[in-house]
């Protein structure tokens, strides 16, 4: 197979995120690659993604896959938020239906000392043989990722995924001081991972956010804002496109949108038509299909296919995506009929003047 080497100028999902008109409407899927497809299930094995992601060959494989069925206009690092944190020696897994796991989570100044920073050059071996194995491959862009600091921390002080969020709340509202000590080094991990993944290759990079969306907007200014700014100044800096990603963060959107990231990330709840009437035109978006969508009939799925693209059609810059992750049971040709139909109809679709 001759491959064409990757070239920034003819990606569609760069210059969607640069805000220049494009003649196809970039797609790609969070979790693209993953349990929907049999090729990866062929391939997985039944032990934790950590395990997998030791494995560079694997990860880059299973990188690659999604883009070679779908011909979506991006790959997206197969590699988890918690990742950076497996070589800190801090107790972290991923179990297989669960997610991530610590034995002894961190809650106290002293549990603090345990995390370190993170030195890509020794910790994230494995993650950067990845990088260059899928960048070497791909002829559209890899997109690079970290978590955001309220979600890892979240996963850091709970010690496990929580609905509620309470251990990680009480932590920001007693000790508001530990919880910012904590937030700085989380703010300082991500810039390291995103600028190793963007020195290796990455050309878009990622910030999952997702849970985000569970702060009041007051918790969110007081505890979070300084720290997201700071986020926001240091990734923008590494010179690729920043896509900020949460769920459920209708209340937050107005304070998001004035960070300075490149483009934001929608969830399903929020109508496009009136995020575009409140955010104006001017910051690309991303998203915001319901991933439950996808398991309709193929009528139904196009047709809310063909919503979204109308109510994107007065934002410069757009990206179709889902509003979170690729549901599991997903069936892989409704993904390709998506993909196929946003590239056919989409840029027309979006040039029909608004009624
Ligand atoms: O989008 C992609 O395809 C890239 C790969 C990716 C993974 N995790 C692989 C993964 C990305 C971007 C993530 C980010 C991630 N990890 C987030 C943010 C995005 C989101 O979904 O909100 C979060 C919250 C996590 C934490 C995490 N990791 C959870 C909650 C789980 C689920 C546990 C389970 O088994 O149900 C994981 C494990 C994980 N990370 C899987 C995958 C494909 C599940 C399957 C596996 O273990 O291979």
């Amino acid at each position: 197979m001759t491959r064409t080497p990757f070239d920034p100028s003819s990606s569609i999902l760069l210059q969607a995120l640069h805000q220049r008109a494009t003649d196809r409407v970039p797609v790609w899927f969070m979790r693209q690659a993953g349990r929907s497809l049999p090729e990866y299930r062929a391939v997985r094995g039944v032990e934790s993604i950590l395990k997998v992601l030791e494995q560079p060959d694997l990860a880059a494989e299973i990188t690659l896959q999604p883009v070679r069925r779908y011909g979506v206009d991006a790959a997206i690092l197969y590699s988890d938020i918690m990742a950076p944190f497996a070589n800190l020696n801090i107790g972290i897994d991923i179990v297989p239906g669960v997610g991530p796991v610590l034995d002894e989570p961190l809650r106290t100044h002293h549990d603090l000392r345990r995390l370190r920073a993170v030195d890509p050059s020794t910790d994230l071996l494995a993650m950067m043989d990845t990088v260059d194995l899928c960048v070497k491959e791909l002829n559209v862009p890899l997109i690079g990722f970290c978590g955001g600091p309220f979600t890892v921390a979240s996963y850091l002080v709970e010690g496990r995924p929580s609905r509620t969020h309470t251990t990680i709340k009480r932590l920001i509202l007693e000790e508001p001081r530990l919880f910012d000590q904590l937030a700085s080094r989380l703010v300082d991990i991500s810039v390291s991972t995103l600028a190793a993944q963007v020195a290796h290759g990455a050309s878009v990079v990622q910030i999952f956010d997702s849970w985000i969306g569970t702060l009041s907007p007051w918790m969110f200014r007081t505890a979070l804002l300084p720290h997201l700014q700071r986020l926001a100044i240091e990734t923008t800096a590494l010179g690729v496109p920043v896509i900020y990603f949460g769920v459920e963060t209708a209340g937050l959107l107005d304070d998001l949108a004035g960070l300075g990231f490149t483009a934001l990330g929608l969830d399903w709840r929020t109508d496009l038509n009136a995020v575009v009437d409140r955010l104006g035109t001017n910051i690309a978006l991303q998203g915001n299909l319901d991933p439950s969508i996808l398991l309709a009939p193929r009528e139904v799925l196009l047709t809310a296919t063909e919503d979204i693209l109308m109510a994107s059609a007065r934002v410069k810059g757009y990206i179709f995506n889902l509003g979170h992750g690729i549901l599991p049971e997903t069936d892989p040709d409704n993904v390709a009929a998506v993909v196929d139909f946003v590239h056919r109809r989409g840029t027309e679709l979006r040039s029909r003047i608004e009624p």
